[in-house]
């Protein structure tokens, strides 16, 4: 076989077959295949397409690259979930403790974040002692006994998706719906849990701008879980304006301690309602309203918040000063920002506001970069709030007033004022089952 003939085919718009994708993902993951013919072939496929069987065994492929994470020895159902990306996303930490109180296992391992703020993994570790490294028995025996453990990617998962985005990102073939779908399914298929719930987000905070193309995402998703043996859903939810009140690490814990407890923001507990009912749905086999009804309750009577101290206090978190104290970490400075103007918030460019998070401190824009997990912001006023001029309209958390003025300066160029309240979005755009 000769990576010539896959260009052919593919540059023809013709569906590759299970041994040529098998050809391409080995030998480019052992470095034979070199990276001008593998760029090609991705241009060619984000042209061309791909179609859900390819797509399907591009994932397979993909995930069988490195260690298939082997959870048999996790008795009972394994369930996993994953969100595309967006601002002030908090929702794993809410999700995770909430489905294991329901009896599924939880063995997630999540990513450290690049961007406008950290990932599941930066958001735990601004914890104090929280360890988010554990060896595979640690995390098998932690799922056993509590239900869930959340740690930070270990081993060898799915190294020919490393290789295929860095080449993607230098390529301009990073928007492929079939790439996208097969990068993250095939982690998710390699970290082995049967079910999955995808969160897929769209809008001006999210990778999907469109709702046309989150559906599309969410469906291909869907369907290469299903030919891979994985009960896979996906609810498509807004990212156009961030989700809940508080966008930083350890910010992001506060409030995620606030909806454990039964309080907080109205869109961020209905959406961790949704995404944990349709865990409970596909793992426990309940209906619709069996499951949300499970989820509440849950939520209600307190055993997600306490299962959400357990998992800290079994990964040597300091779990009695998230229970005294909520608001655990505290930034050098703050400012609290004014409103500039009476006016409805018509408008938030939820990307920038994710921007001035990162300049704050809360996020990295590169690979090493550390973080400041104090810093961030609290918004006082959303998308379709009323505001008056002199009003609190967000407070900033940073290492100092630089930060400040630049965080500000950022945030206040994502707002859009206008007269007239803007039309009010769903939060939660559809299903895929
Ligand atoms: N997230 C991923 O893991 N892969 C992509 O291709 C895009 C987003």
């Amino acid at each position: 076989m000769q990576m010539a003939d896959l260009l052919n085919r593919k540059k023809a718009g013709l569906a590759l077959t299970a041994s040529e994708i098998e050809y391409f993902v080995a030998g480019f993951t052992a470095g034979s295949i070199p990276d001008y013919q593998a760029s090609a072939l991705l241009m060619a496929i984000c042209l061309r397409g791909m179609t859900d069987e390819e797509a399907a065994i591009l994932t397979d492929c993909m995930a069988r690259s490195g260690d298939m994470l082997d959870l048999s020895a996790v008795d009972g159902v394994t369930a996993d979930k994953h969100s595309t990306g967006g601002v002030g996303d908090k929702t794993t930490l809410i999700v995770a403790p909430l489905c294991a109180a329901a009896g599924l296992k939880i063995a997630k391992m999540s990513g450290r974040g690049l961007g406008h703020t950290g990932g599941t993994v930066d958001k735990l570790e601004s914890i104090p002692g929280f360890r988010v490294t554990l060896s595979n028995e640690a995390f098998f025996e932690q799922v056993n006994r509590v239900g869930v453990s959340v740690i930070g990617q270990t081993g060898n998962l799915a190294p020919a998706d490393k290789k295929i985005y860095a080449l993607r990102d230098a390529t301009q073939t990073v928007d492929s719906i079939a790439l996208i779908a097969a990068s993250i399914m095939s982690k998710k298929l390699a970290a082995g849990a049967r079910n999955l719930v995808l969160d897929v987000k769209c809008g001006s905070g999210a990778f999907m701008q469109t709702q046309e193309d989150a559906q599309h995402l969410a469906r291909l998703m869907v369907e290469i879980g299903k030919r891979c043996g994985r009960r896979v859903t996906a609810v498509i939810t807004d990212m156009d304006t961030p989700l809940g009140t508080h966008i930083g690490n350890a910010l992001e814990v506060t409030e995620a301690l606030e909806i454990l407890q039964n309080r907080g923001d109205k869109d961020l507990r209905v959406l961790c309602l949704a995404l944990s009912a349709q865990l409970l749905k596909s793992g426990l086999g309940l209906s619709d309203d069996k499951a949300m009804q499970k989820a509440e309750q849950i939520l209600k009577s307190g055993a997600a918040y306490k299962k959400f101290l357990e998992m800290v206090e079994a990964q040597g978190g300091d779990a009695e000063l998230l229970r005294r104290n909520p608001d655990f970490l505290h930034a050098k400075c703050s400012r609290t920002v004014p409103a500039p103007r009476d006016g409805y918030i018509v408008h938030m460019q939820t990307r920038v506001v994710g921007e001035s998070a990162q300049l704050l401190g809360a996020g990295r824009a590169k690979k090493d970069d550390a973080i400041d997990y104090a810093a961030g912001l609290v918004l006082h006023k959303k998308t379709g709030n009323l505001c008056r001029a002199g009003e609190p309209l967000v407070t900033l958390y940073a290492a100092d007033a630089a930060r400040l003025d630049e965080g500000e300066a950022r945030f206040l160029s994502a707002l859009e004022f206008g007269d007239v309240p803007p039309q009010k979005k769903p939060l939660i755009l559809g299903k895929v089952e």
